[in-house]
């Protein structure tokens, strides 16, 4: 049913998380949006089955994905029933918890009680028997930092997830947390944050934490949901992410004409290289030796798999770097 060539001429290719024995793919497919209630679910499945075939083995969700929360996961859930049942040894599937999905104290935050629950909630939505990496989607600060690392551990020992991960923890939380981690004998496998050409935060700590600790890096909105394209320099497509119920403000923030101008320049860099801007912005996250993964949302197959092409040119002059710099 899959392509024979889906770890060989058609793959992705791989990178180790960090010092660990796992490898995950150089692109990753998350499941933000575009696999919720309100989506198209055939084009779901092709999606999914577009990754697959060309090794995309990183399937990346959390418990309030899709609209409404949760319905993501049980797509997701759906399609791995139909189509991947056979593969589930060829798959490293992600989910989080730590933002709002349910009612009343205990659906959102770090505490044990809510991520013990959530992972329950998140394996019966996707007919799993356990999950390959379980994240802490944000720091609570309302938590201790020793009751979040510790369900987490609970849960690895519980074989509800393999893995852990912390996402988007400030540095000193992040530094923290990785030693509490270890302490409890379930190393962090690896970090999720933010990252693309127009957002660099994480280059001032995370980065060099991430090098210095030897754990994996997956990043995400690499495309910053889209702007990192052609789509908004003309016109707001209709259906774009920026017309969607669920567009945010840091998507809101990102498309004006100040931004556009700024593309057009990217535009001539990415021409001499062969690229869309897409696909530049792709290679650009991948060019840096401390990310493991780049995970990207894409609306339709044709957005997947110009974005796998992204990948036949990864090296960047150090003239081009600069050149990018400055526009950003
Ligand atoms: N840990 C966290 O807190 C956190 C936060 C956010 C995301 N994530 C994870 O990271 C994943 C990716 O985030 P993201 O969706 O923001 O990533 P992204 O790749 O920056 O943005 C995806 C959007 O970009 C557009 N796009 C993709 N490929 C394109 C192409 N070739 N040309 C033009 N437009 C293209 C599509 O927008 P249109 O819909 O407009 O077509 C698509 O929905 C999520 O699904 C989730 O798994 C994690």
């Amino acid at each position: 049913m899959f392509s024979n060539e889906r770890y060989t001429d058609n793959s992705v290719g791989y990178n180790f998380c960090g010092n660990s024995g796992v490898k995950l793919p150089r692109i990753s497919l998350g499941f933000w949006h575009n696999f919720g209630d309100d989506c198209n679910q055939q084009q779901a499945v092709e999606m999914m089955r577009f990754a697959f075939d060309h090794g995309i083995t990183h399937f990346d969700l959390a418990n309030n994905y899709g609209v409404p929360y949760g319905s993501a996961e049980r797509n997701f859930g759906k399609i791995i029933k139909s189509d991947f049942a056979d593969y589930r040894d060829e798959l490293f599937i992600s989910t989080k918890a730590g933002h709002e999905m349910w009612a009343g104290p205990y659906g959102n935050g770090g505490s044990r009680k809510s991520l013990l629950a959530s992972i329950d909630q998140s394996l019966r939505r996707m007919q799993l028997d356990y999950v390959d990496l379980f994240y802490s989607h944000r720091y609570d600060p309302e938590t201790p930092l020793e009751e979040t690392m510790d369900a987490l551990s609970t849960i690895v020992k519980q074989g509800k997830a393999l893995y852990v991960g912390l996402s988007k923890y400030p540095d000193d939380k992040l530094r923290q947390a990785l030693l509490i981690l270890k302490r409890n004998g379930t190393p962090c496998l690896t970090a999720q944050y933010r990252y693309n050409i127009i957002n660099r935060e994480i280059e001032t700590d995370i980065l060099p934490t991430v090098k210095q600790e030897n754990i994996g890096m997956a990043v995400f909105s690499p495309l910053a949901q889209g702007v990192l394209s052609d789509k908004y320099i003309n016109s707001i497509p209709q259906g774009s992410r920026i017309t969607r119920s669920y567009a945010n403000d840091v998507l809101r923030g990102l498309v004006n004409p100040q931004t556009a101008e700024k593309l057009i320049q990217l535009q001539t860099i990415a021409d001499r290289r062969g690229q869309s801007i897409a696909q530049m912005a792709l290679a650009w996250c991948l060019q840096r030796s401390e990310i493991t993964s780049v995970i990207v949302g894409a609306s339709s197959v044709k957005q997947l798999s110009d974005n796998i092409k992204a990948l036949k040119n990864t090296e960047f002059s150090s003239h081009e770097l600069l050149s990018i710099e400055k526009i950003f």
